[in-house]
């Protein structure tokens, strides 16, 4: 639609029917044929005279059937034909569920994360939904805290990257109008909701603007120059504002400063939240301040719907704050073309469409590609097919490998197993499984999901029983496979934990098979860091495969065999202790760090009771093939040329017999500078696939933006001086110093 036309339209609407389009309520409330005005809607304490057909947006209906009827109801309903706006939480995959967001950045392939991204899209799109509730781009640095599952990680390119690719996946080339299979991204959760205090959800965060403008801020500021278009907002306080009220961060920072023009999202409820916050004395002014710091929609409450006129009214907001939050949102309906089309994604005949044979083989590359090889002595992996294998744990035969997030749309019942996996790759013959321990103790807390999922995963048997059992068949076999980690709702929101060892039945189990003597190779599934230093001198090889997705059974069988080599790197830090927390590699040195000679001095940088290491650090990730890696720059050819880049070359030699993937990373450190700057800092990354036996030359381009840092105001400095550059791949590193 013409934007006059558009413009028209938001002149026409009355005050209410414009408080109407702020408003967002979970589509759970709307029955096919209309809504009920009873339970749950009726305790949201929404004005009587509200249609509910006529607000903006609904979320979290994911049944194209469904949205259909109630599009429907709305154009009929409608006097100005706005249609409703229909999100959803598709975080990692639609119905072909993609290993999780953590998982995927670690692949470092982002053309990869951006085809299957595009699938999201698509099956999303084909399902009617307009706009999902991601990427997350909130930085993590804390294990603890039960959403790092959702973030591509604790590292500042990482995330940036991450960001771009997802964005162009979901909404394709940039055009006026957002094209057929895309959905428009809605980023979240601004800001640095990931850095809660003690690693609690929903906590407080307290930071420096050092950190805010030069490792939290970037991520986001990288999604909304991939135009992402949409924002939601966070939780949390932020150095004592809460996020959903921050007119600073919302319109200065957000707005002004990144130059975002489409609309804010409040997360669930957190206009409400301002009072409990202790920020706000009442809905009223909960409102108020929420709509003056550029607040567009609120999820899922009343405070907009009961309060937005009265303060009109009464001259205590202008009227016109509204009607910039109003024209947001019809810009953006605009924007997804349901002006012309209400009904975009749902008139397509979709049967067929979703786990297509090309979403899966990108979601088999993609479990490739993100399982972290953390150790692998004497070359245990991969696995020899003569072997005996017996596979132990709850995830050989289970489909519960999906996360958190992926029940909103995903389905269990299509996940590959492990065991199906393993089938095709090693004779049956030489496998045997058993679950070893109970992936859920009980099933008790599913409420109304918990007949199927009982169906699905099998009853709760006796621990001891399972234990012998296991140790039955892993006596009778060359080497055990174990499944260890995390259930899936033991991470995801609301699932903070304090300790983050594995749960007493699993190392009970590991102990025992240790007692056998037989090679155990770990397979790790969970959606966080854990503390695995008790287990990991029992286990000769270690895989992790973070929660891997519906085709998480095929992908791990694959690198197991040896049909598919690992690359991953990790994205986050696995401490050896929950003491060490936070612990994440892009340190500051401090003034008396700790290194070979000092190590028994007591005044340096160190604890009494614990290495200063972690047990797997950010960047780990070993492969199958042997290789080398070094610089080939000497210090005098290296400046800065006329576009401000400095070019860094590189050779790679692969030994092996093998074709090679390589995630080679480049990391930078500014020796000194007016603000401390980082041990290390990650700058740019490449994906090399090489031939058996070659070498190459490669190169890489560094901006003067890339060896930069932000002051307190935001604004970005670069200071002359000498700068160490390190290429680091294989577990193997090369350093370049330069003057510049
Ligand atoms: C709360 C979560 O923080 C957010 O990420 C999610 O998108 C909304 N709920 C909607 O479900």
């Amino acid at each position: 639609m013409e934007e006059n036309k558009l413009k028209k339209i938001l002149y026409s609407l009355s005050l209410k029917e414009k408080i109407a389009q702020t408003v967002q309520l979970n589509g759970d409330l709307f029955t096919e044929s209309g809504v009920i005005p009873t339970g749950p809607i009726k305790d949201l304490g929404l004005p009587d005279d509200l249609d509910i057909h006529q607000i903006g947006s609904i979320y979290n209906i994911n049944d194209p059937e469904k949205l259909r009827k109630i599009q429907q109801k709305t154009m009929k309903n409608s006097l100005h034909g706005i249609p409703l706006l229909f999100m959803s939480d598709i975080i990692y995959g639609f119905r072909t569920i993609f290993p999780l967001p953590i998982a995927q950045a670690g692949s470092y392939d982002f053309d990869l994360i951006q085809r299957a991204a595009e699938f999201t899209a698509k099956e999303s799109y084909l399902s009617g939904i307009h706009c999902i509730f991601s990427p997350m781009l909130d930085l993590v640095r804390d294990p603890r805290w039960g959403r790092v599952m959702e973030s591509p990680g604790e590292d500042v390119y990482t995330g940036k990257s991450f960001a771009k690719s997802v964005i162009s996946g979901y909404q394709g080339e940039e055009s006026r109008l957002l094209s057929e299979n895309h959905v428009a991204a809605c980023i979240k959760h601004f800001a640095a909701y990931g850095a809660p205090e003690a690693g609690r959800e929903y906590n407080t965060v307290d930071m420096s603007n050092q950190r805010l403008f030069n490792e939290y801020l970037p991520v986001y500021q990288a999604a909304i120059e991939a135009n992402t278009l949409l924002v939601m907002t966070a939780f949390n306080v932020l150095n004592g504002v809460p996020s959903t009220g921050n007119k600073w961060l919302n319109r200065d920072i957000l707005r002004e400063k990144f130059k975002f023009s489409g609309p804010l999202v409040s997360d669930h409820s957190a206009i409400e939240e301002l009072q409990a916050h202790g920020f706000t004395k009442n809905a009223k002014l909960s409102a108020k301040t929420a709509i003056e710091a550029g607040v567009d929609f609120d999820m899922m409450t009343s405070t907009y719907a009961n309060n937005l006129e009265l303060l009109i009214l009464s001259g205590e907001i202008e009227e016109s704050l509204l009607d910039e939050a109003v024209w947001r949102i019809l810009e953006l309906k605009n924007k997804l073309g349901l002006f012309e089309n209400p009904f975009r994604g749902l008139d397509k005949e979709n049967t067929g469409e979703f786990l297509t044979n090309e979403a899966k083989e990108t979601a088999v590359e993609l479990v490739e590609k993100s399982c972290v090889l953390l150790k692998n002595e004497e070359n245990i992996l991969p696995l020899n097919a003569h072997q005996k294998i017996a596979v132990v744990g709850p995830y050989g035969k289970g489909k519960f490998t999906l996360g958190f997030w992926a029940s909103v749309s995903g389905k269990a019942q299509d996940t590959v197993t492990l065991k199906e996996g393993l089938e095709q790759n090693f004779p049956k013959e030489n496998l045997s499984f058993t679950a070893g321990y109970n992936l859920f103790d009980s099933y008790e807390s599913f409420g109304p999901l918990k007949a199927g999922i009982e169906h699905l995963n099998g009853p709760i048997e006796n621990e001891e029983k399972l234990i012998e059992e296991a140790l039955e068949i892993a006596n009778d076999s060359d080497v055990i496979l174990l499944t260890v980690g995390e259930q899936f709702l033991e991470s995801g929101e609301g699932a903070s934990k304090a300790k983050l060892t594995l749960a007493k039945k699993q190392l009970r189990l590991i102990k025992a098979l240790a007692s056998l003597g037989k090679p155990i190779v770990g397979l790790l599934y969970t959606g966080r860091p854990l503390v695995l230093t008790e287990i990991e001198a029992c286990l000769s090889g270690l895989l992790l495969v973070w929660y891997p997705g519906t085709m998480g059974g095929q992908g791990i069988a694959n690198l197991l065999s040896g049909q598919a080599s690992p690359s991953a790197k990790l994205t986050m830090t696995f401490p050896r202790s929950e003491g060490q927390i936070p612990i994440y590699y892009s340190q500051n040195t401090t003034g008396r760090p700790l290194d070979e000679k000092n190590k028994d001095i007591r005044f340096v940088s160190k604890y009494t009771d614990e290495s200063n290491t972690p047990l797997y650090a950010f960047g780990a990730g070993l492969t199958y093939t042997q290789s080398e890696i070094g610089w080939l720059n000497s210090k005098k050819e290296v400046s800065f040329d006329d576009s401000g880049q400095i070019k860094l070359t590189y050779c790679l030699k692969n030994f092996s017999e093998q074709e090679s993937n390589t995630v080679v990373h480049i990391y930078m450190r500014d020796m000194s500078a007016s603000i401390v700057q980082p041990f290390r800092k990650l700058i740019a990354s490449q994906f090399i696939k090489l031939k058996p036996k070659t070498k190459e030359e490669l190169s890489v381009c560094i901006s003067k933006e890339n060896l930069s840092f932000y002051d307190n105001e935001g604004d970005l400095h670069f200071e002359a001086g000498e700068f160490r550059f390190y290429i680091v791949a294989y577990g193997q590193e090369d350093e370049l110093i330069i003057s510049l």
